[in-house]
């Protein structure tokens, strides 16, 4: 299992900056939450019966089932974004409950029939911009509930681009987790399983959807928008998914983990693609979640580093040169995104 070590202090910033994270930063014993809601309150989108069941019995069932899975296997110290994060790392058990109950957690947070679209809130514009209207975005998302085959979820999502996107997931997948082709965090949600709907709509999902959609509460999505923009979470997934820094990873852990046994032939084999590798950090595009100055100085910090260290392998430096000069890049490394595990 990996392990994260960029979460927390993020956390901490994201914590001092006065925001209190809704849905990330849970901890084992997981809870089912209250519904900020009657269970009539969506009706007639949605009636109260499906409502109850879908809550207290489903929802209930999911948190209850992902408690059994982590204690089963010690994974008490893992938080939900973990266990999602790295869903792929874990058994089904792990990744269909963690996600059940994340999905759901959100899915009653954004629905309301009393906070309709607002064009001049954070999101209304963003959903202007990104897709013309609110009208294309609810064609969208229809379509991406109604096509996804089976059991799932329809999203719409913040990328590690900052931009919105829209897409599905099967079971109780969602965009955080590792085993989704598309990353990022969610800010809406629509539960296209068949307990969602059945008692009402039978087999109609479009009938249901085109309901669900109207019965968006906006200004929760425009909070969870706002707030997912500047979220760890977002910055983590953006971390994992950069594929220049999972290449520069590779060659540091190549590298530096040999020389820690003494072994410096890999460093100087490689020090001119260490090098190279740094520098692309630079050159190629950053996710624009993790476009922040101190990362961009961290990154100056190592290409430096790695030029200078590339030069004394030229010259043929001592090994003792050499292992002082990587040992402190991999630090630098380390503060730029926590990958390098030992
Ligand atoms: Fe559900």
């Amino acid at each position: 299992m990996k392990t994260n070590s960029y979460i927390f202090p993020l956390a901490i910033i994201f914590l001092l900056a006065g925001f209190t994270p809704k849905l990330t930063a849970q901890n084992y014993p997981f809870e089912l939450p209250k519904l900020p809601y009657a269970y009539n309150a969506l009706e007639p989108a949605v009636d109260a019966q499906t409502m109850e069941i879908h809550h207290s019995k489903h929802h209930a069932g999911y948190v209850k089932n992902l408690n059994a899975a982590v204690k089963e296997n010690n994974y008490e110290k893992y938080s939900l974004d973990e266990l999602m994060l790295y869903a792929g790392e874990f058994d089904n058990a792990i990744r269909n409950n963690a996600g059940g109950h994340y999905n759901h957690s959100l899915f009653w947070r954004i629905l309301s029939l009393n906070n309709p679209f607002n064009a001049g809130s954070e999101v209304g514009k963003a959903v202007n911009v990104t897709f013309g209207s609110l009208d294309s975005l609810k064609k969208l998302l229809n379509k991406a509930g109604a096509t996804r085959f089976g059991s799932g979820w329809a999203w719409l999502y913040v990328t590690t681009d900052l931009k919105l996107a829209v897409s599905s997931s099967p079971n109780q997948d969602n965009p955080i987790m590792d085993v989704s082709p598309e990353r990022g965090v969610p800010i809406l949600c629509i539960d296209v399983w068949e307990h969602a709907y059945y008692l009402k709509y039978q087999n109609k999902r479009g009938d249901y959807l085109a309901a669900l959609i109207d019965a968006v509460n906006w200004e929760a999505v425009d909070n969870n928008y706002r707030e997912a923009l500047i979220s760890p979470l977002l910055r983590t997934v953006a971390k994992e998914t950069w594929k220049e820094l999972i290449t520069f990873h590779g060659v540091m852990s190549q590298t530096f983990h040999p020389s820690e046994e003494g072994n410096l032939k890999p460093i100087r084999e490689r020090s001119g693609e260490f090098l190279a590798k740094a520098k692309a950090l630079q050159t190629e595009k950053m996710p624009a979640a993790l476009d922040d100055p101190e990362i961009k100085k961290a990154i100056g910090d190592l290409i430096k580093g790695a030029a200078i260290l590339n030069q004394l392998v030229i010259k043929k430096a001592d090994d003792k040169t050499l292992i002082h000069n990587l040992d402190e890049l991999h630090d630098v490394f380390h503060t730029i995104q926590g990958l390098c595990r030992h």
